[in-house]
C-alpha cells in the first residue's frame, strides 16, 4: 500500500500522475505544440518546456488527488530511455523532492512502463503474455514473465513502426507528427488500392526504413506524370501505407503467439492508438482465439500513469534507485 508520484519527461510530454494504493487517480499531460513548426522533435526546446511546466504539473495532481505532500511514500520517474536533456529535468526534480521529503526513488524504463499501463485498468492481460510495443522510437515484440521480467522476441533493426508512420505522412506533406494524420486520413481511404513492398526479415525481427524509400519512389514517379497526384489521392495513400504498415506488425506478432502457445496479446506505446491496428486486432480475436488488451487512448502516448503505476509494482517488488543515478538515454532493456 503506498502513494506513488510518477513523473514523465523523456520526450516532447512533460506528465505528472498520482497512484494511491494501485490505482491511478489522475494522468496531467502537457505537451509541447513548439515542435510542429520543426517537423519534429528540437531537443533543446523540449528541455526548455519541461523546465516550464515540471513544477506547475506536479502541484497540479497533488492538488487533484487532495493528499497533502507529505503522504507521498515514493517518486517513480523515468529514467531512460530518451533525450538526454529531457529526461534530467524529471531526473533532477525528482531526486530533489524524494531528497527533501526524505522518500526513495524509483527509475522506471520507459518502454517497460508502456507494457504496464495494461495494469492501470481492468481488465489486466495475464501473465505470461505476449506484448507488441509501437511507438515512435521502439517496435518490439516482448514476452512479458512479470512486471520486472520482460523477454525481447523480436524488434526493429533501424526504423521503429511510429518513424515510418511520420516520415511517410512527411512525404505526403503532412505536418509532424504525422501518424494519427494518417491513421484520419486513411478512414475514408482504399487501403488496396496502392502496394508498397513489405520488408522480409529473418524470426521476429522487423525493418521499417526500406518503406519509406519505396513511398518517395513511388510518389516520384507519378508526380512526374500528374502534379496533383498526392492531393488528388490523399486517402487512399495514407489508407494504402496504413494497411503496409499494419500488415508487417501483425504477420510477426501472430508468429510471435504461435512460437510462444500464448494468446494473451496486448500492444503498448504510441502507435496502439491507431484506429486500423486496433480494428484488425479485434478481428483476429474472434478469427484467432486471442485476449486482446488495449490501454485506454491516454495511456497509449507518453504519460506519467504508466510511470505512477509502474513506480506501485516495483514499490511493492522492492526495486529502488539511488539518489546518484543519472538519466540513461540509451538505457538497455
Ligand atoms: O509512445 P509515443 O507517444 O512516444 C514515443 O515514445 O515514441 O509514440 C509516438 C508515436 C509517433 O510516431 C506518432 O506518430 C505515433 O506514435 N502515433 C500514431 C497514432 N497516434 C500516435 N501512429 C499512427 N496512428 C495513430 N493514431
Ligand atoms: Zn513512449
Amino acid at each position: 500500500m503506498a502513494v506513488i508520484l510518477g513523473i514523465e519527461s523523456s520526450c516532447d510530454e512533460t506528465s505528472a500522475s498520482i497512484c494511491i494504493n494501485g490505482k491511478v487517480i489522475n494522468n496531467e499531460i502537457a505537451s509541447q505544440a513548439i515542435h510542429a513548426q520543426y517537423g519534429g522533435v528540437v531537443p533543446e526546446l523540449a528541455s526548455r518546456e519541461h523546465q516550464r511546466n515540471i513544477v506547475p504539473i506536479v502541484n497540479h495532481v497533488i492538488h487533484h488527488a487532495s493528499i497533502n505532500v507529505t503522504e507521498l511514500d515514493a517518486i517513480a520517474y523515468t529514467r531512460g530511455p530518451g533525450l538526454l536533456g529531457a529526461l534530467l529535468v524529471g531526473n533532477s526534480f525528482a531526486k530533489a523532492m524524494a531528497a527533501s521529503l526524505n522518500i526513495p526513488l524509483i527509475p522506471v524504463h520507459h518502454m517497460k512502463a508502456h507494457v504496464l499501463a495494461h495494469f492501470i485498468d481492468d481488465p489486466n492481460p495475464a501473465y505470461p503474455f505476449i506484448c507488441l510495443t509501437v511507438s515512435g522510437g521502439h517496435t518490439q515484440i516482448l514476452k512479458v514473465n512479470s512486471p520486472t521480467d520482460m523477454d525481447i522476441l523480436g524488434q526493429t533493426k533501424d526504423d521503429a513502426v511510429g518513424e515510418a508512420f511520420d516520415k511517410a505522412a512527411k512525404l505526403l506533406g503532412l505536418p509532424y507528427p504525422g501518424g494519427p494524420m494518417i491513421d484520419k486520413l486513411a478512414k475514408d481511404g482504399d487501403p488496396y488500392r496502392f502496394k508498397f513492398a513489405e520488408s522480409v526479415m529473418p524470426a521476429l525481427d522487423y525493418s521499417f526504413s526500406g518503406i519509406k524509400t519505396s513511398i518517395l519512389y513511388f510518389l516520384r514517379k507519378e508526380l512526374k506524370k500528374d502534379k496533383g497526384f498526392i492531393k488528388n489521392n490523399l486517402t487512399d495513400l495514407a489508407a494504402s501505407i496504413q494497411q503496409t504498415l499494419i500488415s508487417m506488425l501483425l504477420d510477426k506478432l501472430t508468429k510471435a503467439t504461435r512460437q510462444e502457445n500464448i494468446n494473451q496479446v496486448a500492444i503498448a506505446g504510441g502507435v496502439s492508438a491507431n484506429s486500423g491496428l486496433r480494428k484488425v486486432l479485434e478481428l483476429n480475436s474472434k478469427e484467432l482465439g486471442w485476449d486482446v488488451f488495449i490501454p485506454d487512448f491516454q495511456y497509449c502516448t507518453d504519460n506519467a500513469g504508466m510511470i505512477a503505476i509502474s513506480g506501485h509494482l516495483l514499490y511493492e517488488h522492492g526495486s529502488f534507485g539511488k539518489i546518484t543515478d543519472s538519466p540513461l538515454p540509451r538505457m538497455p532493456f
